[in-house]
Order: structure tokens, then C-alpha cells, then sequence
């Protein structure tokens, strides 16, 4: 309801408060989820821009807070922070001890949080995240879009990456245009958020993508927008954070303007040499490729044919012909 939604951002806005006070004003803030930060060499202003916060270890610290201040059992469960189990008697906190990370709306209000665990090596999930809420969907929420639209609108372009850590630390080096799916394929909605902002986006995908080939139909999707899409795997199985924290922030900037390549021709890169000499694998590389071509333009279009047959020496007519034969089957 209408009340209850209002009672959600109100709860997030003091979690989000209680979350940045414990890393800043605890001793065990400051050692666990400050020094984290640190060793991850962020400066304390990107630390501010991002409201990023630390949930303490013990168990109820959050619920109990929130109860104290009067909101009661059943709108904290609502909200997702705190978990009452039946056959216990107290609350407890869904985030401890990690690093906190606000997920902000649109326009800049606390819809959810995602929480890192501190340590790699640990068997539990390395992001937890909000479970689906009133205020709270997954699938219409980018990472970052609330401190990067300026940027966007004003470059013309989104940068899309993977995760929290990599809008953060673009960021840190003055890159500002850059959003997150926070590992998840790109949903329709989502691709409405930047489509207000802007019709070209670079994905940047992690150099151990294990799922690039599976992100190619959500592609198609912006493709159908009639976006411009360009894609970038970064080397050596870094991401854009690694990466932005190896080399000078020209150089970074430079390599994701050059570096950069057309979605078709990375899908046909990766779809025909996996097919290697199997011509069974080659013609269904080839429909692939051919039905995200039927997005772009007829003069993007005709430049891709030509290209793609000379690359990969399939004749311009049959490719041509294949585009005819998926017109057909729409109809
Ligand atoms: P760092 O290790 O902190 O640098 O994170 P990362 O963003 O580089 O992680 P990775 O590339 O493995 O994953 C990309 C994104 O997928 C993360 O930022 C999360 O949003 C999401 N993700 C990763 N691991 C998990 C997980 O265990 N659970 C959930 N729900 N999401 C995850
Ligand atoms: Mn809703
Ligand atoms: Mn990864
Ligand atoms: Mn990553
Ligand atoms: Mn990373």
C-alpha cells in the first residue's frame, strides 16, 4: 500500500544513515569495514558519493535500532532488513558484517542495498542483495544510474558494466557516465532507464566473462530499441575496476573509446571461431549474427555485410539472402 511504501523509503533512509555511522563512528567499523575500502584504494569522497556503509557482526544491531526508534516487527520484515524467524524470538539483521553499498532510485532515494562479504575465501555468497520488496525490483534499478545520469546525457553515452565496484571506481577516476546490472542479463525496463538518456551504450564486460554468449539475446533487446551498442572486453581477466587501478585515468579513458567494437562484429568474432570448421555451427553463427543485423539500419546494415564478408569470406549474398528469408518469417 501507498503507507507502506512510505514507511519503506523512510526505514532505507535510516538504515542507509545507520549502515555509513557504523563504519565511520564504530572502532569496528573502522577496522573491518573502513580498512576494506581502503585496501580496495578508494578515497573517502567516492566513499561519500556512494553512501557506502558497514553492517556490524552482531546479530540484531540494525532491528534493534529500528525497533528502538519505532518501527515495528512487521514493516522491518516488509522491508527486508531484518529477518523473524518462527521459531525465534528476537529479529535479526539480513546484512552482518559486510560492506554496504545503497541501491538509490532514479532520483537518489534508498530502494534496496547490496553487501559484500569481506573476505574472498568464505563459502556464503560473495554479494548478497535485497530481497524483492514494495519499493525494491531487481529487474528497474541500474547500479549507479542516480550519480551517473548527469554524465550520461551530457556524454551521450553509457557505459555498462557488471558490478557495484566497477561504477564506483570509474568514477573515482572521473569517469561518471557508468552504470551497473549488478550481474544479472539487462531487462527491458532497464534499458528504458538509459534509453531517456541516451540511445549509445558500451557494455564492458570482464576479461572472465563466462557469460557473454548468453547476454547476446538480451543485446538483441537493445538492438530493438534502436540503440547503438558497442562492447569492450577488458584483458587478462580484469574489470573495469582492476583495470581503472592499473593504468592512468587517460589511458583507461582512451582504451574504452578505441578499444571499443561494434556488438555485431564482437558477436561474429566470438560465434564463428567457436564454430572453428563445423559448418553446422558456421550457419547458425551466421543466422545469429545476420538476425541482430536486422536491427540496425539499412546503411549500418549495408556497411556490415560488407564487412563481415570480406572478414569472414561469406559472400554478401548470401548473407542478403539470409536477411530476406527472417524478414519472411516475421511476417
Ligand atoms: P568484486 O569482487 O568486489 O570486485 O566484485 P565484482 O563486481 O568484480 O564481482 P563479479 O565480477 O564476480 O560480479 C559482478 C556482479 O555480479 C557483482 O557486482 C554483483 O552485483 C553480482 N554478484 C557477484 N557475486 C554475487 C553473488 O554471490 N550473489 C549475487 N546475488 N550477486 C553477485
Ligand atoms: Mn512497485
Ligand atoms: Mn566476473
Ligand atoms: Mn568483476
Ligand atoms: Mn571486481
Amino acid at each position: 500500500s501507498q503507507t507502506d511504501r512510505e514507511l519503506l523509503y523512510k526505514i532505507h533512509e535510516v538504515a542507509n544513515n545507520f549502515y555509513q555511522e557504523q563504519m565511520r563512528e564504530t572502532e569496528e567499523g573502522q577496522i573491518i569495514g573502513f580498512a576494506y575500502f581502503k585496501e580496495r584504494e578508494l578515497r573517502d569522497d567516492i566513499i561519500k558519493k556512494f553512501q557506502l556503509g558497514y553492517s556490524p557482526e552482531q546479530r540484531d544491531a540494525f532491528t534493534e535500532y529500528a525497533l528502538e526508534k519505532g518501527y515495528n516487527k512487521e514493516i522491518l520484515e516488509k522491508s527486508g532488513l531484518s529477518i523473524f524467524p518462527e521459531y525465534a524470538e528476537k529479529g535479526v539483521d539480513r546484512f552482518r558484517e559486510r560492506v554496504m553499498f545503497p541501491i538509490l532510485s532514479f532520483s537518489g532515494r534508498v530502494l534496496g542495498f547490496g553487501a559484500r562479504i569481506l573476505k574472498n575465501n568464505v563459502k556464503a555468497a560473495k554479494y548478497l542483495n535485497s530481497p524483492e520488496t514494495e519499493i525494491y525490483h531487481k529487474s528497474k534499478v541500474l547500479y549507479g544510474l542516480s550519480q551517473s545520469k548527469q554524465a550520461i546525457s551530457k556524454e551521450n553515452l553509457c557505459l555498462l558494466t557488471e558490478g557495484y565496484m566497477d561504477v564506483i571506481a570509474l568514477h573515482q577516476v572521473g569517469i561518471e557516465n557508468v552504470v551497473a546490472s549488478s550481474g544479472t542479463a539487462l531487462t527491458n525496463d532497464q534499458i528504458k532507464l538509459i534509453k531517456r538518456l541516451t540511445e549509445n551504450v558500451t557494455i564492458l564486460f570482464d576479461g572472465d566473462a563466462a557469460g557473454i554468449k548468453a547476454s547476446f539475446r538480451s543485446i538483441d533487446l537493445l538492438l530493438a530499441e534502436g540503440m547503438n551498442i558497442r562492447i569492450l572486453l577488458f584483458p587478462d581477466g580484469d574489470d573495469p575496476d582492476s583495470f581503472s587501478r592499473k593504468h592512468p585515468k587517460d589511458f583507461v579513458e582512451n582504451f574504452i573509446k578505441t578499444e571499443a567494437q561494434d556488438f555485431v562484429e564482437f558477436k561474429a568474432d566470438i560465434l564463428l571461431e567457436e564454430a572453428g570448421n563445423d559448418l553446422t555451427k558456421q550457419i547458425a553463427a551466421i543466422k545469429s549474427i545476420v538476425e541482430s543485423l536486422s536491427y540496425y539500419s539499412e546503411l549500418k546494415k549495408d556497411f556490415y555485410f560488407t564487412r563481415i564478408s570480406k572478414r569472414f569470406g561469406i559472400s554478401e549474398k548470401s548473407l542478403f539472402n539470409e536477411m530476406a528469408l527472417l524478414k519472411q518469417k516475421k511476417v
